[in-house]
């Protein structure tokens, strides 16, 4: 194990009835409040008026930025910027998923930042500032909503970094499980993925003696197998969407992290994909991860043996450690098929013709992945898999 320090400040509030939190948790950063949330799900749940309710009732002042896209843009986080540097906004509330969360990140930092807030993102330049936030979690994904990660898309460059900073923590967030009873079956399944492939890339890293986060990311991945194929046919049930939306924070808040890197080579690869054709970002990880998985099956098949005897329940008796890993591989496919999830970029419409875009795109820092290396030919390789 290598040696670590853990850091997460932001206060999780989950379960039923905790958007009353609002009151006690608002106050503390000020009365001047931008509200950010997306296309109107929210308005269409009620949630919107449950929390302007909540936050009349405090006497705060409240302008809205609405609209985030579904893959943030950045013309979006500088409309929410302008607002909070002409209003002197005190604090930003972001009402939504990912999307609203991370396009929040940017807006926090960006408000409090004298330049471009792209350099932010492409890392020319740090935030050391931001404007104190919090999240209402109405998906189940990310795990943007206790971490410091956002993901931000620039159109006119075709271009999605990742990006974060220790000052983009979200102050709190509330998680209540009935906020995510509106969300879609599809949009449930990539929030799956998601968070599935959020374990995974934790999973694959080269580090010995990680008995105990093995078991952690095992019990995630198992988990959402167990709870997957009953919350598909029962979009409404609280325990399954609380155990969801629990698992879908543990896989991205650090708490799994601690002692190794892992490899999260498929996210760039995803992001790569969605900078191009502004696909679902589960949906992408979803055709990607098998095919990533099938191409460094040899670099530590032992690794792959584990993951299909402990989570996929395969037999390893008679079989080489590939030929039992490649089995997992196929299980993991097989349960996401069964889920609803796509196979294949052709699910999409995407063809050949943007495969070496992708890839340069993907290698823009050069090569990447904790566990594997890969270079363009690798992506390369892995994107004509997936098609
Ligand atoms: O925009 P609205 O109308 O709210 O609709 C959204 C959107 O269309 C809808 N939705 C959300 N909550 C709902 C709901 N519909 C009905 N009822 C509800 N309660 O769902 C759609 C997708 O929302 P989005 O926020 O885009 O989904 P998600 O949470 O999966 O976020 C995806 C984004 O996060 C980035 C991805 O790349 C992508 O841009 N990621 C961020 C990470 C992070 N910050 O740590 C890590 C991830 O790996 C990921 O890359
Ligand atoms: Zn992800």
């Amino acid at each position: 194990m290598q040696n670590f320090t853990f850091y997460n400040p932001t206060k999780l509030i989950f379960g039923k009835g905790q958007l009353e939190q609002l009151k006690t948790e608002v106050p503390l950063y000020g009365n001047k409040v931008l509200l950010v949330y997306g296309g109107g799900s929210i308005k269409r749940s009620g949630l919107y008026d449950n929390v302007m309710s909540t936050l009349n009732e405090i006497g705060v002042q409240v302008s809205e930025l609405s609209g985030v896209e579904p893959n943030p843009r950045l013309t979006t986080a500088k409309k929410g910027i302008e607002i909070c540097r002409e209003q002197g906004i005190q604090f930003i509330l972001a009402v939504g998923g990912g999307s609203v969360i991370d396009c929040t990140k940017l807006i926090a930092a960006g408000a409090k930042y004298n330049g471009d807030a792209w350099d932010l993102v492409t890392k020319k330049d740090v935030a050391t500032e931001a404007l104190p936030f919090g999240v209402v979690l109405t998906l189940a994904a990310t795990g943007s909503e206790m971490n410091s990660g956002s993901v931000i898309t620039n159109w006119e460059t075709n271009e999605k970094y990742g990006w974060g900073s220790p000052v983009t923590y979200p102050k709190f967030s509330i998680l209540d499980p009935e906020n995510t009873y509106t969300v879609p079956k599809n949009q449930t399944v990539y929030g799956m993925v998601d968070m599935m492939v959020h374990t995974l890339e934790h999973y694959f890293h080269l580090q010995e003696n990680t008995l105990l986060q093995d078991r952690m990311l095992e019990g995630l991945l198992r988990t959402v197998i167990e709870t997957a194929p009953q919350l598909i046919n029962d979009l409404e049930n609280y325990d399954l969407r609380a155990t969801i939306l629990y698992n879908g924070t543990m896989a991205l808040n650090g708490m799994i992290s601690m002692g190794f890197q892992g490899d999260w080579a498929t996210h760039n690869l995803e992001h790569a994909v969605s900078a191009v054709y502004d696909i679902p970002h589960g949906g992408g990880l979803a055709i990607l991860f098998p095919n990533w998985m099938k191409h460094n099956l040899k670099v530590k098949p032992e690794r792959f043996k584990q993951l299909a005897v402990r989570v996929f329940g395969v037999n390893p008796e008679g079989k080489s450690a590939e030929e039992a890993g490649l089995e997992g591989i196929e299980k993991l496919r097989e349960f996401w098929s069964s889920i609803g999830a796509p196979s294949r970029l052709a699910d999409y419409d995407i063809d050949d013709s943007q495969v070496e875009v992708m890839a340069d795109k993907a290698m823009v820092n050069g090569e990447f992945g904790g566990f594997a290396k890969l270079n363009k030919e690798d992506c390369i390789a892995i994107y004509r898999a997936s098609l």
